[in-house]
């Protein structure tokens, strides 16, 4: 079922919101406070919309998180019925150091098309659009995934370009890439930017991958679903407790591989406000009044690509 403008200009709005929230706390090395204050601005903002909205990825469960809480039902309790995910603060760290590439992101389908995904880390592996469908695989390992892709662009492993978080996790993965003479792009935080890097007219990464959290994944699917990409996921499990939150929430299956089919299915809409300036987008801007934001906004069933500027009263 297809998501009308109406719909995705209150989304934006929410993601608006979350970012200018975030910029009040810019370079003031409180994560939490900057977290907090994109949560209470998003939160606030999803209320006044004429929708049944529920929060299927957010800040947690209700016993860890009061607002935008997995389950939370938002909206006026009038109009559409939405599964929503949203990180309001994508880059926490960034936004407490003023970094670049702090987002506000959310993602929005009609209810029951989004994977209600837990808070527990995600393997990720992503790729390109106008590849061969299933090209990589996370059960082929790094060194094969990389022939396949070198072999479908026709470029040696020395000509792509992969993105990974930098974390001592992926090690292993990194010493074949430099084996292979893969050049790396390293990010410290914020692998939902990193998976869309591979997306776009210039990618910057041939490939994305590694783990990071389970959240952004589900975000990073949204998106690369609108841009025709690939991607595969799987759950990573640091203990038994979140092993059960999992089966809790009627996932049976604890290592299944998720295509973005499994993920996003139908109609989506993705969108980022940029808190710092960034690689997709810039970020909140103040002037005395006013403040500008800058969002990266995609629709599936439309088509839709764009970045919007507006600028508001404060
Ligand atoms: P926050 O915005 O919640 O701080 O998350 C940033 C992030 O870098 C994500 O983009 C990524 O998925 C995750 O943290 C990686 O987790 P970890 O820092 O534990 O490796």
């Amino acid at each position: 079922m297809t998501i009308n403008q109406k719909y995705i200009n209150s989304f934006v709005r929410a993601t608006e919101m979350g970012a200018y929230g975030a910029s009040l706390f810019l370079g003031k090395d409180d994560k939490n406070a900057a977290d907090q204050a994109a949560v209470d601005e998003m939160r606030n903002q999803l209320n006044k919309t004429n929708m049944r909205g529920r929060i299927v990825i957010g800040e947690g469960e209700l016993d860890e998180a009061p607002m935008l809480y997995m389950g939370e039902k938002v909206g006026n309790m009038s109009g559409d019925e939405f599964d929503i995910a949203v990180d309001p603060l994508e880059g926490t760290n960034f936004a407490a150091k003023n970094l670049p590439n702090a987002l506000s992101v959310l993602a929005a389908t009609k209810k029951g098309n989004l994977l209600y995904a837990p808070e527990t880390y995600m393997e990720k592996i992503a790729i390109g659009p106008n590849l061969p469908k299933d090209l990589v695989d996370l059960d082929f390992g790094i060194k094969k995934n990389i022939k396949i892709l070198s072999d479908a662009k026709n470029l040696s492993p020395d000509k792509l370009t992969v993105c990974i978080l930098k974390r001592p996790r992926h090690d292993n993965i990194v010493s074949i890439l430099n084996s292979l003479k893969v050049k790396i792009n390293f990010i410290s935080d914020g692998d939902v930017s990193g998976v869309i890097s591979v997306a776009g007219p210039n990618p910057s990464s041939d490939m994305y991958i590694g783990t990071g959290g389970g959240p952004e994944g589900v975000l990073a699917a949204a998106a690369l679903s609108c841009l025709k990409c690939q991607m595969q996921t799987r759950l990573v499990f640091q203990n038994d407790y979140e092993k059960k939150k999992v089966m809790n929430i009627g996932i049976e299956d604890l290592y299944k591989k998720y295509s973005i089919d499994d993920m996003v299915r139908d109609d989506v809409i993705f969108c980022a406000t940029g808190v710092t300036d960034g690689d997709i987008v810039s970020g909140v801007k103040h002037k005395d009044n006013t403040y500008q934001t800058e969002t990266f906004v995609l629709h599936k069933e439309s088509k839709t690509n764009k970045k919007i500027v507006n600028i508001f009263k404060k």
